[in-house]
């Protein structure tokens, strides 16, 4: 205390004060948030703050000492401060900075975002459907998994049917089949109500077949229609309005006659190959499609058989009907001319991507 009492009065006090502003100095060049400065700035400053010492002590000095601490103490908060100020400044100028680097180039080609398409087996599907809705005919689906009766019995297939066979057809657990083709809907419609019936019946088949112009798993699409009277006039009629709709007016249709068990008449329908329409348009022989012939088979058709009738519980005496089947990847092929089948299977999105 002696040796105290010989320095100018005060000057500890000035002493104290410049080195604290140099400690704050020191101090907020490591911090990085304005919470985190501001809580400083609070310890030097606020009321119970670093500072607030020595400005008590101000008070209690001799007049003659106190405009040079007082001036200390001014300098000190000053300092304190502008060094917030300047702080704050930087750090705001550090975030411009980044969020200028961040900015977006808006001369860049986008980012498109890959839109996705319907499968040309799903257009046709739907297409097809939209054609047989405007008739009246009504959507029907039935299962993959099938009895053997409702596939092949109740269709006046005989147990020694050729399709019967395990070479032909999947047979799967519990004694049923995965489905050869789409007509046991025909049988399931039949089963679930009275005539009249005007059905068709889109969906998956499946046969042991696999190479080029066969796999194992195709869309069919079944027809069926019973009611009063119905004539073969008909069943041409409705098919010929089908294939004008679908490929384009004015193209032929032919009827072969053929066999079905479950259709008598039975007929192959071939419609007139729609890029040389029946060989009118180029010489038939050099068209890549129907390969000369003018014709494409595009499914199969007929009478519906008494017997199909008599296992339903319908009478054959009092209705008479029509049923088609046909192959829709064959209709896609031919409508979209694709000439692979298992390009509709390989889903390669190069080969997808072209049907919009
Ligand atoms: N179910 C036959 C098949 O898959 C196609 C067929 C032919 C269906 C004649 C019919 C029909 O309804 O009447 O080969």
């Amino acid at each position: 205390m002696g040796s105290a009492e010989t320095k100018p009065i005060g000057a500890d006090l000035i002493a104290e004060l410049d080195r604290l502003a140099a400690e704050f100095g020191a101090e907020i060049g490591g911090l990085a948030t304005e919470q985190d400065i501001r809580a400083a700035q609070a310890r030097y400053l606020g009321k119970k703050g670093k500072l607030a010492e020595p400005m008590k002590m101000l008070g209690r000095l001799p007049a003659e000492a106190r405009p040079a601490v007082g001036e200390a103490a001014n300098r000190a908060k000053n300092a304190i401060e502008s060094a917030v100020t300047a702080r704050l400044a930087a750090l705001d100028e550090a975030e411009l900075a980044e969020d200028l680097g961040r900015v977006v180039d808006v001369t860049l080609p986008g980012r498109g975002r890959p839109l996705g398409t319907l499968h040309p087996l799903t257009l046709v599907r739907r297409e097809i459907e939209q054609i047989f809705l405007g008739l009246g005919f009504e959507v029907r689906t039935g299962p993959w998994i099938e009895t053997e009766w409702n596939n092949f019995d109740a269709l006046n297939t005989p147990p020694d049917h050729p399709a019967r066979d395990m070479q032909d057809t999947f047979f799967v657990e519990g004694g049923r089949i995965l489905r050869s083709h789409t007509s046991p809907v025909q049988i399931r419609t039949m089963l679930a109500g009275p005539p009249p019936v005007r059905i068709i019946a889109p969906g998956n088949v499946f046969r042991r077949d696999d190479d080029a112009t066969h796999t194992p798993m195709f869309p069919q699409m079944e027809g069926l229609l019973v009611d009063k009277q119905v004539s073969f006039a008909e069943l041409k009629g409705t098919l010929l309005h089908f294939v004008h709709r679908f490929f384009g007016p004015g193209l032929g249709v032919r009827l072969r006659p053929s066999y079905f068990p479950f259709t008598e008449p039975s007929a192959e329908v071939d419609a007139a190959c729609y890029l040389c329409d029946g060989g009118r348009k180029v010489t038939a022989r050099t068209c890549r499609l129907c390969k000369g012939s003018g014709w494409i088979e595009i499914g199969g058709a007929g009478m519906v058989h008494p017997n199909v009738f008599r296992a339903v519980g319908y009478d054959p005496q009092a209705v008479s009907g029509f049923a088609f089947g046909v192959g829709l990847s064959r209709m896609a092929m031919l409508k979209y001319g694709v000439d692979d089948l298992r390009s509709f299977y390989e889903h390669d999105v190069r080969f997808l991507a072209q049907f919009r």
